[in-house]
């Protein structure tokens, strides 16, 4: 765009430039920021979107646009499969979609770098430090890439959700990384070797396959999160290569943002990453299949008039989401079923773990779908000393993350996560279809406590007959 400004505006347009990509940078800073709270979230997002736009538009006065028609006929095309994509994705399909989009923008850093390398007449012209970006540029970006689609293959069901591995495949995939790097710095020592390229480019593309095929289905999320984090790296790379600083910062921000992500999620379940990398836990991703109870123990039922009195005649009740409430999509009648409560008196507040459901933030996201008041969200630390003083827990679709497993088990999966405390409540009632499993695919001796109740059924059915039978007390 700039060969159509005049002279005088041209002097001053690369500063202005860049003055505009700091404001852009800030803009992103300040909407991660706002990110932090369900609250604030919303506009977060939309300053961060702001930023973006500045970007873009920035970007198209950089005299190196070649064909805005080309640009043009792409931001439509991808604004038009965002716009769909974002519209119809059920809640419970997100990590797959942040999947796909993290296949798509490690691939995209992967040909800016090979992009660059190409309109370089002589490609002996880029010193070996661009080199050397270019190169790391093409590895990460292209191992985010297989990787990704691979994990959404998994959750998806293309691809076996078991961890697929044999001896030595660690030691190979460590070695292959190794290799790449060495590869990089000799291809940077001699660019005119094009041969590198290509096995530089191959290795990488293979490394993204056979680094996440090992990793269980159970494990995605955090794999996700992971290769998030590596996306950004890699167009952090891009940046270098470009030499456009807001590709440089947004990139970092990106990965620090995916690292600490996947830190907190490792937490939360009490793993380490590398354990996660390489550790072949939970197999099948798929919750609800196989497992469940023992023959001979037994489980106390309840019904939806049963519940009814027990709730409406409660002083504090503590609602807990988990995935089932997702797939059920319960989360406005479980609104409903709370007002009805308040109505009557009830103190009403929502327990929320943090790898509740299948991505961070999932059940507060869902919540706030239903307008429920941010003020009644508690997070696990904070709501764990309530639980003591709490009369009836409702658990709705959640599992794993009331499993006291976690804390008697020492030989369990879940071992050592932080879960929440409601046997300390004096009564618990468990949604859920069956005795099957969650995620983690082991039993969960809470069903089988003196204190709880099991509500059988699809939980948006459930809550309905129970807010059906509210009305009649
Ligand atoms: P889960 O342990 O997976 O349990 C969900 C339960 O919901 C299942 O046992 C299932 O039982 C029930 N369910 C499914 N559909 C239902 C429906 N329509 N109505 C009622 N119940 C239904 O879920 P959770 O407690 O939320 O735990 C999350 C798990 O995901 C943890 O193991 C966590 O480590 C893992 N994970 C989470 C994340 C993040 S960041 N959230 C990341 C990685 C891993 P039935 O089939 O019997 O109904």
């Amino acid at each position: 765009m700039s060969q159509f400004l005049p002279e005088s505006i041209l002097t001053w347009l690369p500063d202005a430039i860049q003055l505009l990509y700091l404001v852009a940078t800030a803009f992103f800073i300040r909407g991660l920021k706002l990110l932090n709270s369900p609250q604030t979230a919303r506009r977060g997002n939309m300053l961060a979107s702001v930023g973006m736009l500045i970007g873009i538009v920035v970007t198209l006065f950089d005299k190196q646009i070649v064909s805005f028609e080309l640009i043009i006929i792409g931001v439509l095309i991808g604004g038009l499969i965002g716009v769909v994509l974002a519209k119809k994705v059920a809640m419970t399909a997100m990590p797959e979609l942040v999947a796909v989009f993290n296949g798509f923008g490690g691939g995209a850093s992967a040909l800016v770098a090979w992009g660059e390398l190409a309109r370089y007449e002589s490609i002996t012209a880029i010193d070996s430090t661009g080199m050397v970006t270019i190169g790391l540029s093409v590895f990460i970006g292209s191992l985010t890439f297989t990787g990704s689609f691979i994990a959404f293959g998994k959750l998806k069901g293309f691809i076996s959700g078991n961890a697929i591995t044999f001896p030595g495949l660690n030691v190979i995939n460590i070695g292959s990384m190794i290799a790449v790097l060495v590869l990089i710095v000799l291809y940077a020592m001699d660019p005119g070797n094009t041969n590198l390229f290509w096995v530089i480019l191959g290795v990488s593309l293979l490394i993204g396959v056979t680094s996440v095929i090992p990793i269980g289905g159970a494990d995605m999320p955090v794999v996700i999160s992971l290769l998030n984090s590596y996306s950004g790296i890699a167009a952090s790379m891009a940046g270098f290569v470009l030499g456009n600083n807001l590709l440089i910062v947004s990139g970092a921000l990106v990965g620090a943002a995916g690292l600490i992500l996947t830190n907190i999620m490792c937490k939360a379940m009490n793993r380490s990453l590398a354990n996660v990398i390489f550790g072949s836990f939970g197999g099948d991703g798929a919750s609800g299949g196989g497992g469940g109870a023992d023959g001979d123990k037994t489980v106390r039922e309840t019904s939806a008039e049963d519940l009814a009195i027990q709730v409406a005649y409660a002083s504090k009740v503590v609602i807990v989401p988990g995935y089932g409430l997702a797939v059920a999509q319960a989360q406005h009648i479980v609104k409903e079923v709370a007002s009805n409560l308040e109505e009557r008196g009830v103190q009403v507040k929502y327990g929320v773990h943090p790898v509740a459901g299948r991505m961070p933030g999932h059940m507060n996201v869902l919540l706030a779908e239903a307008d429920v008041p941010y003020d009644l969200l508690y997070d696990m630390d904070q709501i764990n000393p309530e639980f003591a003083s709490t009369d009836v827990v409702l658990i709705i679709g959640a599992n794993d993350v009331v499993n006291p497993m976690a804390k008697t088990s020492p030989g369990s999966p879940i071992y050592g996560m932080p879960i929440l405390d409601v046997e300390d409540a004096k009564r618990t009632i468990v949604f859920k279809r069956s005795l099957s499993v969650g995620y983690a695919g082991i039993d969960n001796p809470l069903f089988y406590a003196e204190k709880n109740q099991m509500f059988f059924g699809d939980a948006k059915k459930s809550l309905q007959a129970l807010n059906e039978a509210l009305k009649d007390i």
